[in-house]
């Protein structure tokens, strides 16, 4: 319906801005795609030093796929918190600004995750804080984190749209992290807050 794609075009522009970026740039640190990964996400803005800056990218980025969600459920019900919820999180991934190459939608997943269900999203958040404590990792944590996020979804029986949406934006941030996955397995993943 008409509802649902205006609802898809918000929110994959509230997706698409690019927060670790703009706060970066701010702050006269130049262009982060030329920092450490190459990522535009708090993790890459982390290695910058500057940890305000790193903390305000995740709240944000965080905050702008809670948003588009919550602007999906309130035009279109539970079919827009799906909607929503996939379009910001591909707007994080290919914005239309930055030739559509963005960032790998850990922080704006875990936004749309709350939204969509706190207990599923935060318990899911507790898995990356879980396996970041014990590896030091941001790319493992959220590939455990989002590997949880669907089995959560299912075995705390959330309601519709909950496991599609755990299960579609499981897919994104996978797919976006091969590179890290690479790395993972030749044992040269930096550890959060490395130089690279
Ligand atoms: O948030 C993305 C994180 O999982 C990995 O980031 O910069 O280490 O590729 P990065």
């Amino acid at each position: 319906s008409t509802s649902l794609v205006l609802v898809a075009a918000a929110a994959y522009l509230i997706g698409a801005i690019p927060f670790g970026l703009l706060l970066t740039r701010a702050a006269g640190l130049g262009d982060i795609r030329k920092v450490g990964s190459g990522n535009i996400g708090a993790t890459n803005v982390l290695r910058t030093g500057r940890k305000g800056l790193a903390a305000a990218t995740v709240l944000l980025d965080g905050a702008k796929g809670a948003a588009a969600v919550l602007l999906g459920q309130a035009i279109a019900g539970v079919p827009g918190v799906f909607v929503a919820g996939l379009a910001a999180v591909i707007g994080h991934l290919f914005p239309v600004w930055l030739r559509f190459r963005g960032g790998k939608g850990v922080a704006t997943g875990f936004g749309v995750l709350i939204a969509a269900s706190p207990l599923v999203g935060l318990l899911s958040g507790a898995v990356w804080i879980a396996t970041a404590a014990v590896t030091r990792i941001s790319s493992a944590s959220a590939l455990a984190a989002f590997a949880a996020a669907p089995i959560l979804a299912f075995a705390l029986h959330a309601q519709q749209p909950v496991l599609g949406l755990a299960l579609a934006v499981a897919a994104m941030v996978y797919l976006r992290h091969r590179t890290n996955i690479e790395r993972l397995i030749s044992g040269t993943e930096p550890r959060i807050g490395a130089g690279k």
